[in-house]
């Protein structure tokens, strides 16, 4: 089964029929919030609000090991995760939408592991390529069957927040090979791949980052907002589409 984490603009999903909520408890605590199973064209999907459904979760403090250990749990194998990012590339704009292939890690004190006891044997996963290739396929085709614009590839740079960041910590980003820039996509990728889970990013472009472009004077965050609404409704359209194209038996690493 499908699971879709939802980030910021991304709370609920129109176009899903939920069936039922199901609040999952995990070994690792509790998820953002209640599982929202339902429908998108027939599918069945799970839906998970990665900030909690009234978005009161920081980034830094969301568990990201129970959301996916719940997903996971619930039967879900592959997962799309929406995340808003701010854009570093010049050929990245607000209002895009951007598959990254890569990623640059820069939090911290987050927990990043299911290994944390002695009872299994310290294992170092491949993470030579961070998202599965199979759910990207997957995506690209879904903006190609759906006439969506997207662009396919880029480094994610995952910063800690919840503050954004300074215009020389974006120049150093720049220089280490980073496109954009988010707070929540690591450890979320990494613990996908420890649960073996197909997973995926879609990066929606809602600013300049610090010091460029529109941003050169500063963040607006009142300019987020109207476009946060847009590039959702473009959200909604692409996974409808990936539910229709059912990507199922496509994952493998
Ligand atoms: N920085 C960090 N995270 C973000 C940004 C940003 O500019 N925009 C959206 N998420």
């Amino acid at each position: 089964m499908l699971g879709i984490i939802g980030g910021t603009g991304l709370t609920q999903l129109a176009n899903l029929e939920i069936t039922h909520r199901k609040v999952a408890r995990t070994p690792y605590g509790e998820p953002s919030g209640a599982l929202t199973f339902g429908h998108i064209c027939d599918q069945e999907v799970v839906f998970l609000a990665r900030h909690g459904y009234g978005h009161t979760i920081p980034p830094h403090a969301v568990n990201y090991r129970a959301n996916l250990w719940a997903l996971k749990e619930h039967g879900v194998d592959r997962v799309v995760s929406v995340a808003t990012v701010g854009c570093i590339h010049a050929e990245l704009l607000p209002g895009m939408l951007v598959i990254p292939d890569q990623i640059v890690d820069y939090t911290h004190g987050r927990a990043a592991t299911y290994f944390v006891d002695n009872s299994k044997p310290v294992t170092h996963l491949d993470f030579t390529y961070p998202y599965c290739k199979a759910m990207r396929a997957a995506l690209l085709q879904a903006a190609a069957s759906s006439g969506i614009k997207l662009r396919d590839g880029g480094v994610y740079g995952a910063v800690q927040g919840p503050r954004l960041e300074t215009a020389a910590e974006i120049n150093r980003m720049e220089r280490d090979g980073v496109d954009m820039v988010g707070m929540t996509g690591m450890p979320e990728a990494y613990l996908a791949r420890e649960l073996e889970l197909c997973y995926a990013a879609v990066g929606a472009v809602v600013n300049h980052a610090a010091g460029r472009g529109r941003s050169a004077d500063g963040i607006q965050m009142e300019e987020i907002q109207p476009l946060l609404g847009e590039v959702m409704l473009q959200v909604r359209h692409l996974l409808e589409q990936l539910v229709t194209n059912d990507a199922s038996g496509l994952c493998t690493f």
